[in-house]
């Protein structure tokens, strides 16, 4: 696996690399787990040579978030993706990707709007923007994203349509821990007492999802998982559901296809989580 710093470099090996055969993007923020590893397997089980990127873009962090405290450890992280046979590491520096008089944003409207761009204004800028910037570096045949950030996974199908880009995006499904706390880089932040409160968030979606696929009324659903979340200790910031394909509010007719979306803190840590009705 080769670790490439700067986009002349990058360029360089993207060429040999092509000639084996697709392409596919793994774009991530490092600190990896479980289910950064998952989107790398999926990639290499469509027979793509897999670009892993690890940055942490400072254009997605809000003021005040943990943009300073994100763990970095670039070492560990290359053994990992090296073992899973990942072909190149692009790991740009800060001033690579945003250099002096840097001046571009791309914002992509409606779904980037509400649930974490409610109370992360700015964020799905910073991702639209490092994930473009990521797709023109690295001119991937596919790329893949987590329904992790199920969002974040819309965001980018709607920029990568909107733009007419090549690159074709595909979900991967969570990857959870045994109590179905959903994988985050995120979660080494939890004390002992809030690891053990965390699985709350999952355990609501679940009995809502339930609730809710059994034909219960959507809002009485929703208004018990939100004081579940609190019992539990967690400051809820939104429990929601959604249309799965647009994101929109639900319409009062039946037949949408819905996802519940959810974020809470614990602590300092915000976690975040969704399923499928
Ligand atoms: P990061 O949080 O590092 O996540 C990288 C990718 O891993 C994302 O597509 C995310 O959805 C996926 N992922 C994280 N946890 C997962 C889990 N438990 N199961 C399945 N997939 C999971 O998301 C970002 O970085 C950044 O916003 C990025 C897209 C790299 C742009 O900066």
């Amino acid at each position: 696996m080769q670790i490439i710093e700067e986009l002349h470099p990058l360029r360089r090996a993207l060429e040999a690399l092509r000639a084996e055969g697709p392409v596919a993007l793994v774009p991530t923020m490092g600190a990896l787990h479980e289910g950064h590893l998952t989107l790398v397997r999926a990639a290499r089980a469509r027979g793509a040579q897999v670009v892993a990127s690890i940055f942490v873009n400072p254009r997605q962090f809000a003021a005040g978030e943990d943009l300073e405290a994100y763990p970095r450890q670039l070492a560990r992280d290359a053994a990992l993706l090296e073992a899973e046979g990942v072909a190149v590491l692009w790991a740009p520096t800060v001033s690579a990707m945003y250099p002096a008089g840097y001046a571009t944003n791309v914002s992509v409207a409606g779904v980037s709007e509400g649930l974490c761009g409610g109370t992360r204004p700015g964020h799905f800028d910073g991702v639209a923007t490092v994930v473009l910037k990521l797709f023109n570096q690295v001119a991937p045949d596919i790329a893949l994203f987590g329904e992790k950030d199920y969002q974040q996974l819309k965001v980018v199908t709607q920029l990568a349509r909107d733009l007419g880009l090549k690159t074709r995006i595909v979900g991967a499904p969570i990857v959870r821990e045994r109590d179905g706390l959903a994988l985050s880089s995120r979660n080494r932040y939890l004390t002992a007492a809030e690891r053990q409160a965390a699985p709350a968030l999952y355990r609501a979606l679940k009995k809502a999802g339930a609730e809710i696929g059994a034909g219960a009324p959507i809002a009485e659903a929703l208004k018990q998982a939100r004081e579940a979340i609190s019992r539990a200790g967690l400051q809820l910031d939104y429990f929601e559901a959604r249309n799965a394909d647009t994101l929109e509010r639900l319409q009062s007719s039946a037949g949408e296809p819905i996802r519940l979306l959810a974020a809470a803190r614990i602590g300092t840590t915000r976690l975040i989580d969704n399923i499928a009705v």
